[in-house]
């Protein structure tokens, strides 16, 4: 297929869903992938409609999924496999401990996130990725000048990520990304086919000087978990 980074038939392929063996040891993106190309990120992938579509016509792009359901990682790689990507692979963890201890400072060139979980209950609202912890991650984890890119159908949602985003002084609000109708999710096919409008919205990653290091997490209270919920 021209144009298209597959790899050939009598290649190794490396599995697709990265295997961690050290959670406190950063991933290293030239032992992941083939070659070395810019890293991309999506988190919350679901079963990779977007990334693979996007991984198939971005030859030149490392694509990495985080996705915390094995059934999903699993099927992700599978449609990858499918296609013979050689540039796609998945990790199976939770977002923020991946984005905050996983990911080389400043080594991600885009992140996106599409259709995260709204938790709509408002006793559940610490569950939400967009914390104060997340976003110190999401900044050390993109280059300078690297984007986010965000939608979501839960507008209350989507208007308290664009808030806290555009109150925190290391983005600037861009013009989100405009995708073909391939690199549409899976969510968000079936949202629009109810006929539910989507917020987008994109930001850039702004130098800071005296760059603050990133301290080790501690949770706050509300994002421990409940004894309910153990
Ligand atoms: C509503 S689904 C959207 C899936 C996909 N982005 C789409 O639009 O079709 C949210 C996905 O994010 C994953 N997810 C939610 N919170 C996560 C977290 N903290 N870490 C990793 N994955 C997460 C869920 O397992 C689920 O697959």
């Amino acid at each position: 297929m021209a144009g298209r980074y597959r790899c050939r038939r009598n290649d190794t392929i490396p599995e697709r869903v990265v295997t961690i063996s050290d959670p406190c040891v950063p991933l290293d993106s030239a032992r992941l992938f083939p070659q070395h190309f810019p890293l991309e990120v999506e988190i919350g992938a679901g079963t990779g409609r977007f990334l693979i579509s996007r991984a198939q016509s971005h030859p030149a792009v490392n694509y990495l999924a985080i996705e915390r359901m094995v059934g999903r990682a699993r099927t992700l790689d599978r449609r990858a496999s499918a296609v013979n990507l050689c540039n796609v692979r998945v990790v199976c963890l939770e977002a923020l401990y991946t984005m905050y201890y996983l990911l080389p400072r400043h080594s991600v060139r885009c992140v996106y996130v599409f259709f995260p979980d709204p938790w709509p209950k408002r006793r559940h609202h610490s569950h939400r990725l967009f914390s104060p912890l997340f976003r110190d991650a999401l900044w050390h984890a993109l280059a300078t000048g690297g984007r986010l890119e965000v939608a979501t159908d839960h507008l209350a949602y989507f208007k308290e990520i664009r808030a806290c985003m555009t109150l925190d002084p290391r983005f600037r609000e861009i013009a989100p990304m405009e995708r073909a109708p391939e690199e549409q999710t899976d969510f968000e096919l079936l949202f629009r086919g109810q006929g539910l409008s989507i917020g987008q919205c994109a930001f850039q990653a702004l130098p800071v000087e005296n760059e603050p290091p990133l301290a080790p997490m501690t949770l706050p209270p509300e994002m421990l978990p409940k004894k309910s919920e153990e």
